[in-house]
């Protein structure tokens, strides 16, 4: 089978490593790719954002499967263009996509199918959202609608912190993203990740995963896309997983059927678990990344058959993804600045003695110059190790990133401390 990756994330590593085991593949090829995706697959040029240029690639390149792996492309419609063209693709059409795009539209849909979550209002307007601030306590969480790269959230305190966020929304702090706004109820409890496959009709679970999203150890600081994570998050028991699957996740999937909009590719519903059970936050329509690092690192299935049945509509032929049942932790190493400006540039050495002990380290936001391997943007590393315990898989990841030279980067120390502190 010939595949098409679009992406140049951790997460695109990640997948490129693991389907490029598939004995089903031919050949792959990724756009616009990094230095460890070169690894496993030839790098092509295509224009993101150019949906002709892209099919015309698959045309000429007997492309069998597309995969995407970020949320753009699919918000932006790709998937139903290449489906269009026939090209079977794993990822959501545009409209099952505004599960992501649009947080309103999320809500909306979880009002309709009776799904747990915070309760909410929407606002297009200041005027009309300022007095909506009423009908919510203190904290109160204020989301810009569209997609603003997980920067779009901000939890007010105060009623003035409340008053400034509604405001600075709606005077464009994140862009066309603020036109619209929703306003939720803060909900209590600890957060976990859930990943499904869904093939328009069938559902699969593929596992859990706990990430740390503030820059700080300590959960402090800045948000970022994420500095580290692990799979599986044993909060996300057999009977929670069960309530997950049944509460949540197939009246989702049932609902955008009903509608004619059918969800296609991986589901990663973003939980918070709380007194009353497990409740949805959000859903991406895509892999996590660093999420999907470590759920790559205990797949033992084969990825690209996965895909393919996903893509085809056969998932109800298949078992649930088997994972191994060893815990897998990846470590972030990010560039100086992150996730204001990073510092780019800075050269990163010993990754084959790294390796070499049994680790994995996946390029994120790397490039090389004349030869010497350079970071290039904010997340550098995602250093990944599995252990028959979340311990020893810790133990892995940061005995590895001893090994590594990458003088402009940092990363945290306390990865997986919650559930460390647990066990
Ligand atoms: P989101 O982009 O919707 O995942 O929001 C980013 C982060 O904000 C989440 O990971 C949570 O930590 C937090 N958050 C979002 N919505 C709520 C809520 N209703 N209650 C508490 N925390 C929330
Ligand atoms: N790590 C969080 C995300 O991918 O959205």
């Amino acid at each position: 089978m010939n595949v098409l990756l679009l992406g140049s994330g951790g997460r695109e590593h990640a997948l490129a490593w693991k389907l490029a085991q598939s004995p089903n593949l031919t050949k792959l090829f990724a756009s616009p790719g990094n230095p460890g995706i070169a690894e496993h697959a030839e790098i092509v040029e295509i224009k993101d954002g150019d949906h002709r240029g892209t099919i015309d690639f698959c045309l000429k390149n007997s492309i069998e499967l597309v995969v995407i792996g970020p949320e753009a492309p699919l918000v932006d419609g790709l998937a139903d263009n290449l489906r269009t063209m026939g090209f079977p693709v794993f990822g959501p059409d545009k409209e099952a996509a505004q599960l992501e795009g649009s947080k309103g539209f999320t809500k909306d849909l979880c009002a309709e199918a009776g799904i747990p979550t915070a309760r909410y209002a929407r606002f297009t307007s200041a005027e009309a959202a300022l007095p909506g601030l009423k009908e919510f306590g203190l904290p109160v969480v204020i989301k810009a609608d569209g997609l603003a790269a997980g920067k779009g959230v901000i939890i007010a305190e105060t009623a003035e912190a409340a008053t400034e966020a509604v405001e600075g929304m709606f005077d464009g702090d994140f862009g066309k993203a603020g036109a619209e706004i929703v306003i939720e109820e803060f909900l209590e409890g600890e957060e976990a990740s859930f990943f499904a496959l869904v093939d328009g009709e069938t559902v699969l679970p593929f596992g859990s995963a706990q990430d740390h999203k503030r820059v700080g150890e300590g959960d402090t600081g800045l948000n970022t896309g994420g500095m580290g994570a692990y799979s599986p998050a044993p909060i996300l028991d057999d009977a929670t997983t069960k309530r997950v699957m049944a509460e949540i996740v197939q009246p989702t999937v049932e609902t955008l059927a009903r509608r004619g909009t059918p969800y296609n590719g991986v589901l990663f519903a973003g939980l918070m678990l709380t007194e009353s059970g497990p409740q949805l936050i959000e859903y991406n329509v895509r892999f996590g990344d660093p999420e999907c690092q470590v759920l790559m690192m205990r797949l033992e299935d084969d990825l690209l058959a996965l895909m393919a049945a996903t893509a085809e509509g056969r998932l109800a032929e298949l078992g649930a993804p088997k994972l191994a049942s060893q815990s897998a932790m990846t470590v972030v190493m990010a560039a100086k600045g992150y996730p204001g400006t990073p510092e780019t540039g800075g050269k990163i050495g010993g990754i084959d003695k790294a390796e070499a002990q049994g680790a994995k380290i996946f390029h994120a936001g790397t490039s090389e110059d004349d030869g010497q391997l350079v970071a290039s943007g904010g997340r550098v590393l995602n250093v990944t190790a599995l252990g028959d315990t979340l311990q020893a898989a810790r133990d892995g990841a940061y005995a590895a990133i001893e090994k590594i030279d990458f003088a402009d980067g940092f990363f945290r120390g306390d990865i997986g401390w919650r559930e460390l502190e647990r066990s």
